[in-house]
């Protein structure tokens, strides 16, 4: 699969629910485990690889026991702040400081259809934030400080100009 980069389209869009658990889904989340393990991503959600659904996976510790699949996943409490760094497989070459909460709990279903609960906190809990942000339409990129904003324009000026480079034609949606 192939990792969308800012600015495509996709990646701006509100993600719809998964209606149906099938292999096709099964197979694609698995092919979504290993874009982000050759990209060396700790999550990634469906908008990044041009799949209109609201679904990602996480995995913090590298190892195979901790994949973890989010299907209509919903953050249901979020306390505290924090302040960490981030970045995103979709906006190479940036890494900045983002607010965040510091615990959540979200509700999700997994690949076989069932409900669960998480509660977390540290490194996951930031990870959840974010990657439900993606299936919402947002990057973390849009929650900087005015003076954030600033110093990553140059660098966002070269991913635009990258895309330009890549889709002539400029899509309009997801692929998927
Ligand atoms: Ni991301």
């Amino acid at each position: 699969m192939k990792i969308l980069k800012y600015p495509h389209p996709c990646l701006r869009k509100k993600c719809k629910e998964l209606q149906r658990i099938d292999k096709a889904v099964v197979d694609r989340v698995a092919e979504m485990f290993q874009t982000m393990y050759e990209a060396r991503g700790l999550g990634l959600a469906a908008p990044q690889v041009g799949w209109d659904a609201r679904l990602f996976v996480i995995n913090a510790n590298g190892e195979k026991d901790g994949e973890m699949v989010f299907v209509n996943p919903v953050i249901v409490e979020a306390e505290g702040a924090v302040n960490e760094e981030e970045g995103c497989l979709s906006v190479p070459g940036i890494n900045m400081r983002v607010g965040r909460a510091e615990r959540v709990r979200v509700k999700a279903f997994d690949l076989n259809g069932r409900q669960f609960e998480l509660e977390s906190d540290g490194l996951l809990a930031i990870a959840l934030q974010h990657e439900s942000d993606h299936i919402d339409g947002k990057l973390f990129i849009s929650k900087l400080t005015r003076a954030g904003k600033a110093a990553i324009a140059p660098r966002l000026e070269e991913l635009e100009e990258q895309f330009k480079a890549a889709y002539p034609d400029a899509p309009t949606s997801c692929p998927m």
